[in-house]
């Protein structure tokens, strides 16, 4: 299975009652497995969780730290990227020229990178103090 039909499928499970915006997202790790995770909402909403977290937690669960590329999967009028705080969290697993793609249900691509998503990145290099 493609990395797209991944999220596409991860997306249909999507729980997203409040918003009503259904996410999917597919990880492929260095290893060539595939990990996927759909956005989980709440009725307290600050507790929902985005898909790309949950690809995240699938990935790390099954002990693999490598992210090779991504696939997101949303129905919008544009690309949907990331959000702000998925994009530290990926960049957690990731590098710089890891293929980050965004695509509709269509299978419409936009590939963006890692390091074009989250340029002057927060690092483990940043956390030596003098
Ligand atoms: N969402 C994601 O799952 N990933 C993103 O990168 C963008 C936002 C979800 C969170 C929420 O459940 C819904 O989309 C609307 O913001």
């Amino acid at each position: 299975m493609t990395l797209f039909k991944s999220a596409l499928s991860a997306r249909q499970n999507a729980y997203a009652p409040y918003s009503n915006f259904k996410v999917g997202a597919a990880i492929k790790t260095d290893k060539g497995n595939i990990y996927s995770g759909c956005n989980v909402e709440n009725v307290a909403y600050p507790q929902g969780t985005c898909a790309e977290a949950g690809a995240i937690a699938a990935m790390i669960a099954a002990g693999e730290q490598t992210i090779a590329e991504i696939c997101i999967v949303a129905q919008s009028p544009q690309p949907v990227p990331p959000c702000g705080g998925c994009r530290q969290k990926l960049s957690e697993f990731s590098q710089a020229d890891t293929p980050v793609i965004l695509s509709d249900l269509q299978g419409n691509l936009v590939v963006e990178t890692m390091g074009a998503l989250l340029p002057r990145s927060f690092t483990k290099s940043h956390l030596q103090e003098e």
